[in-house]
This record gives structure tokens, C-alpha cells and sequence, in this order.
């Protein structure tokens, strides 16, 4: 069996990110203690989950001798905006392609939020219509590029394959010392399902602990029904990957898809909610797409008993704040 140090890295996070008690969520809901790990926290291109999985995919970069990064995801995208921020910050060009995924064209949605940031950084955008195939276009653009004489490397939509997903194999080896030094056990650890790397490397990463946490993910993307293959297929992916003998079981994949709302980046009122109320009572913020959601319906699962009997639960704080500026109009 290989392990995440045989995989090259570049590393962009520089010591793990904190875990932290929610005390006046937690007294308000009257039961579990609740945490939350802050990788919102980390340094780069104002920080975000994505950077984990990041890792991976610039040190294969590097290790193919690549010199330029094509990222891409929808217009107010968290991924885009770190893939970008990680790239220049390590020396390779960068260009991203925005899909406009979501039915958005207020001023805020279209130049405020992650786009700001992305035009700040000066990399080249390509914007396109909610039809396009993403992947398509980076494949073009890089032969195009290539034609040019540069190296491209191309980071899936999301940084969700397998690679990727060992950032957050890792993160689940750094809860579990967390767990010791602080000396709880989490019963669930909970986050947003968007195009399911960072579930599947907690699973994954959950399993070669051998911890007993339950990993949760909100769907804030598709519904379960495309989302849970995927999960699937990338936790296996990753087993894969470091040929080890395991196999996913599905009993361990827990989605749920009832507070993604109308879709994907659409806001809901829950979302809305939940937003306030970490900021109101905890001083943190949520993002309106990943984290808004997921944390909405952990909130509403918890006050209707579905956590019952578990002690500790860890939601995954996986950034994204900058989205909220694209958001203003709805707060
Ligand atoms: C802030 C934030 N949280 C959660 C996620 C979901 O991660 P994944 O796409 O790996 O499911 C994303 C993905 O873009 C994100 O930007």
C-alpha cells in the first residue's frame, strides 16, 4: 500500500488548520457539542478547502514539467479563484473557465464575490454559457496553448478526482490527531457535497483511520441520485490509488439532498438563515453555496433529532466567504 507522502505535493497550507468549539450554537441547540474545522482558515487567495486538494495537482504539474494551469468551474466559482491564487503563487500562468451555471446576471453576481478576485489576480478568464462543456473547452485551449510551445496541465472541474481527493485523505488523518490532542471523538463529521472530492477523500481518509466518525455530506450541487455514484467511484478511486485492498461500502455514503433548494447556487432561505446565525452567534461566515446550505440542514437535522445520542459533530468550514459579496442582495 502506497501512502499520501509517495504522491508529489506542493505544499500550500502550512500546519493544520484549527478545530474550534461553536459554544453558543451549541447551547442553543441544547444537545451535541459542535465544531468546526476551519479550513476557510487557510493563507492563500483568500482561503478555502480547495487548497488541499490543490496540493496534489501542483506538485503532478511540477512533476510533469508544466508551466501553465487551466482551471475551471461556474462564474462565482471558489475553486477557479484558489486554483488561480495557488498557480501564480508557485510560479505557473494560469487561466480559468467560468461556465455561467447559474441564472444569475445581477452586477454583484457577475463582477463582485470570487470574480473580483479573479480580475484582481490578472489570470485570463474565459467566460461561457450555462450549456458548455467545461472540460471541452480546456482541452481545446490547452492544444492551443501547447501549439504555442507551452505545458499545460489541466485541474478537473471541482479538483474532484482521486489525486486531488488525497488532500482530504490527509485532512482526515490530521482530525483524527486533532481528536487526541484535544481529547474528543467525533461522532459525525458533516460538510457540503458539491462535486463530492472532499467527501470522498474524508470517507477515504475516515476508513484508513479506522475512526468511527460518520462523514455527511449536504448536497449543494445535484441530488443524491447523480451525487452518490460519484462519491462512490472517487472513494474507490482513491483506495485505488493507493493500492490498498478496500472496497467502498455504499452503507457508509450518508447524503442528503433536501436543502439543496431549487439548485445549485440558488439561495434558499434556510441557507439564509444559517448564514446569520453563525455570524450572528459565533462571529464566522458561511458562503451561500457550499457551506450556507449544508450547514442549514445539519442545523434543521439536529433540532428534528436525527443526531440524537451523538456527543461531538464536526462541520467542515470549507470557505467560500467571498461568495457572499456576489450574494449581497439576498442578505
Ligand atoms: C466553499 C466550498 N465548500 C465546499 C465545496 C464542495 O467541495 P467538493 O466540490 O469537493 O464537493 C466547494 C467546492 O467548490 C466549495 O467551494
Amino acid at each position: 500500500m502506497l501512502t499520501i507522502n509517495d504522491f508529489p505535493s506542493y505544499k500550500l497550507i502550512p500546519h493544520p488548520t484549527s478545530i474550534t468549539k461553536l459554544k453558543r450554537i451549541s447551547a442553543h441547540l441544547g444537545g451535541a457539542d459542535i465544531y468546526v474545522k476551519r479550513d476557510d482558515t487557510n493563507f492563500l487567495g483568500g482561503g478555502g478547502s480547495k487548497l488541499r486538494k490543490l496540493e496534489f495537482y501542483l506538485g503532478a504539474a511540477f512533476q510533469a514539467g508544466c508551466d501553465t494551469i487551466i482551471a475551471m468551474g461556474a462564474m462565482q466559482s471558489n475553486h477557479a479563484r484558489l486554483s488561480a491564487a495557488a498557480a501564480l503563487h508557485a510560479g505557473f500562468d494560469c487561466e480559468i473557465i467560468l461556465g455561467h451555471k447559474v441564472p444569475r446576471d445581477d452586477p454583484d453576481y457577475l463582477h463582485n464575490g470570487n470574480l473580483l478576485l479573479d480580475r484582481i489576480m490578472g489570470v485570463t478568464i474565459h467566460e461561457t454559457d450555462a450549456a458548455a462543456d467545461l472540460m471541452a473547452l480546456a482541452l481545446a485551449r490547452k492544444a492551443e496553448l501547447e501549439a504555442l510551445g507551452k505545458k499545460v496541465y489541466i485541474i478537473p472541474f471541482g479538483g474532484s478526482c482521486a489525486l486531488g481527493s488525497l488532500g482530504y485523505v490527509s485532512c482526515a488523518f490530521e482530525i483524527a490527531e486533532q481528536e487526541q490532542q484535544i481529547g474528543v471523538n467525533f461522532d459525525s463529521i458533516v460538510l457540503a457535497n458539491g462535486s463530492s472530492g472532499t467527501h470522498a477523500g474524508l470517507l477515504a481518509g475516515c476508513e484508513l483511520v479506522g475512526g468511527r466518525a460518520k462523514v455527511i455530506g449536504y448536497n449543494v450541487l445535484k441530488p443524491i441520485a447523480d451525487t452518490l455514484p460519484v462519491t462512490r467511484q472517487i472513494t474507490q478511486e482513491i483506495f485505488d490509488l493507493l493500492q490498498c485492498e478496500k472496497l467502498v461500502d455504499d452503507n457508509h455514503i450518508y447524503l442528503d439532498d433536501s436543502y439543496l433548494g431549487a439548485g445549485y447556487g440558488i439561495p434558499t432561505d434556510s441557507m439564509r438563515e444559517a448564514v446569520r446565525l453563525m455570524a450572528h452567534e459565533e462571529g464566522l461566515f458561511l458562503d451561500p453555496v457550499y457551506s450556507g446550505k449544508a450547514f442549514a440542514g445539519f442545523i434543521a437535522d439536529i433540532k428534528q433529532g436525527k443526531f440524537a445520542g451523538q456527543k461531538n459533530l464536526l462541520f467542515m468550514m470549507t470557505g467560500g466567504a467571498p461568495g457572499l459579496y456576489a450574494y449581497q442582495s439576498e442578505f
